[in-house]
């Protein structure tokens, strides 16, 4: 592999943004390619075994024909589907999943209590039940699934009053009783200010971008792979269909 490879970054959609913003601040002289699955998606409410071949089949294309230096997976539900099977397949590469941020919650919030919201597949693969062990004893986790929640973020409606509507029903019985919520899929960012505004400023909003991003550049470093170029993104999308794409620029470009 080259420095002059680029980074392809794989979300199930439009999700997989809200890493790729945080790998661009932070590696601006890189080249990312993006590929989102949309016309897959959601990948949340499939059997683990369909995302773990539809995102095979995705990495396929963006290890071979661009060539890839680095994959990062910025999918919870296909990090916890597929990132063993793509590691095997490919053990010469450089392969970042992102898993739900509890270590980050228990970090800042000793014996808290803290929502995990997630994927049906990210809540319920063996990936999400050994982070939990882990932590057991460090906070209280309650689980929250949001079906739903990632269509309407796919049709650009993150921070609209249909989202509004469902994340109150979800969300209710929560609103004052966390210290912190984990965005443990990569779509949630993108409705961010709504749960915001239901949970209240007592309630911190966490997710696993940054610290992916961070562990992309600690792993291209290591390989002596980081490039400080003019940088550049190009974002692909399974679904033939031009509002998708310019969804996918709009929301590398809004601020959190
Ligand atoms: N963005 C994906 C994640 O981080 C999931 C979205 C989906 O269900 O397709 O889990």
């Amino acid at each position: 592999m080259n420095k002059e490879d680029v980074i392809a970054v794989f979300d199930s959609g439009v999700g997989g943004i809200s890493v790729l913003r945080h790998l661009v601040r932070l590696m601006p002289g890189e080249r990312y390619v993006y590929f989102g699955d949309s016309a897959n998606a959601p990948y949340g409410t499939r059997p683990t075994e369909q995302v773990r071949q539809l995102t095979m089949a995705a990495a396929e294309k963006l290890m071979t024909g661009t060539p890839a230096k680095a994959l990062v997976l910025a999918c919870n539900t296909a990090t916890a589907a597929a990132v063993t099977a793509l590691r095997e397949r490919y053990p010469d590469r450089i392969i970042v999943g992102i898993e739900p941020a509890l270590k980050v919650a228990a970090d800042h919030f000793p014996h808290g209590r803290v929502g995990v919201m997630a994927t049906e597949v990210t809540l319920r693969e063996e990936k999400f039940d050994t982070l939990l062990h882990r932590f057991e004893n460090a906070c209280t986790v309650a689980k929250i699934p949001a079906p739903g929640l990632v269509e309407l973020i796919e049709s650009g409606k993150g921070n609209g009053p249909e989202t509004r509507t469902l994340l109150e029903k979800i969300l209710g019985p929560y609103v004052g009783k966390l210290d912190a919520l984990v965005l443990g899929c990569t779509h949630y960012p993108f409705a961010a200010g709504t749960i915001g505004k239901i949970l209240g400023p007592e309630t911190a909003l966490l997710d696993g971008g940054e610290g992916t991003a961070r562990e992309t550049r600690r792993r291209l470093a290591q390989a002596g792979l980081l490039e400080e170029g003019s940088g550049g993104v190009e974002i692909l999308n399974s679904l033939n269909d031009p509002k998708v794409l310019s969804l996918s620029r709009k929301l590398l470009n809004e601020e959190r």
